[in-house]
């Protein structure tokens, strides 16, 4: 029997939040911590989970009945992902699932992203299924559509993919801009923004106000595809301008918060080339560009004022076979 383990990133979303959902362009960055799954094949037909960080001390289901009553939010995404990977590749038996997290989920890093991407990844290695970045992107995309029914998938890209990309939904297109790390300072506001609920607000504010929701959309397409370019050439002083433009709008759109524009003012006014919120909005963490020297003073600024500092690097790699256990 064997055991493999895989890892995915987690990300952070530089430009074009909300908009990416209805089929404009976005920028997204991996990050450095990862989040690893475990896999173990069983002699039994059950599949089975242990997830420390989540407090799931061992969660076990016939594999028959996957995605039948209520599942477990901690394993929500874990189990879907199996159910649509053997009915897709029916080879597949019982297994033994043990996930590991470098970072917390609350702070709005793409955790389920990064471990159903890790999870199916780590499943194609044990079962020696050879499955192209966008075969793993479309089975992973499936299932967050399963559960939850809404989002673009640009979190999933950037676990599958890492580094700093160019992202069109459903990953029509995907494009590397930059070998070096976007200079990143990320405070954390320490409330968990609600993601649903803020996607659900903008659709419904769509619906009621198409005309103003397009051209605010329409807006963050222009300052999305000028970061493109500015990131390209690691013109880090403009990319720090246009997020501040795509804060504003963020703000026009209602998504942005009095906890996230306190951080955003906080590292402005201690030299940031510019912030905004990133995700969702409502609270999860705000990204600031900074220089080599405005860098502490920056994060000095975000902890007085009552935010959290996650030191991270950016342009992480993405999802990668860690280790094989020939048992
Ligand atoms: C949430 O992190 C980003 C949104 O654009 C939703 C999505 O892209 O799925 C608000």
């Amino acid at each position: 029997m064997n055991k493999v383990e895989a890892s995915a990133p987690g990300k952070l979303m530089l430009f074009g939040e909300h908009s990416v959902v209805y089929g404009y362009p976005s920028i997204v960055t991996a990050v450095g911590q990862r989040i690893f799954v475990e896999v173990q094949e069983k002699n039994d037909d059950k599949f089975s989970v242990i997830a420390p960080e989540q407090g799931v001390d061992d969660y076990t289901k016939s594999i028959a009945h996957l995605g039948d009553d209520s599942v477990p939010r901690a394993v929500v995404f874990l189990e879907f992902l199996y159910k649509r990977f053997i009915e897709q590749y029916p080879k597949a038996c019982g297994v033994q699932v043990t996930t590991r997290s470098e970072f917390s989920s609350q702070f709005g890093f793409g955790s389920s992203s990064a471990v159903t991407v890790a999870f199916a990844k780590a499943l194609s290695e044990l079962f020696e299924i050879k499955i192209t970045k966008n075969e793993l992107f479309q089975l992973c995309y499936k299932t967050v559509i399963d559960v939850q029914n809404i989002g673009s998938g640009f979190d999933l890209a950037s676990a599958i993919w890492g580094g700093t990309i160019y992202y069109v939904k459903p990953a029509k297109i995907v494009q590397y801009l930059t070998s070096e790390e976007p200079p990143l300072v990320v405070g954390y506001t320490g409330i968990k923004a609600d993601t649903t609920r803020l996607v659900r607000m903008v659709e419904q504010e769509k619906k009621n106000n198409p005309m103003k929701i397009t051209k605010i959309f329409e807006e963050i397409t222009r300052i999305v595809e000028l970061a493109k370019t500015e990131i390209i050439a690691q013109n880090w002083l403009q990319v720090g301008r246009l997020m501040t433009e795509n804060q504003l709008l963020l703000e026009e759109l209602g998504v942005s918060s009095p906890e996230l524009q306190t951080l955003i003012q906080a590292s402005n006014s201690a030299g940031a080339f510019g912030a905004k919120l990133s995700g969702a909005g409502g609270g999860d963490c705000m990204i600031a560009v900074s220089s080599a020297i405005t860098k502490s003073t920056i994060e000095r600024n975000i902890e007085k004022a009552n935010g959290q500092v996650l030191r991270v690097h950016t342009n992480a790699v993405g999802t990668k076979l860690e280790r094989v256990h020939d048992l």
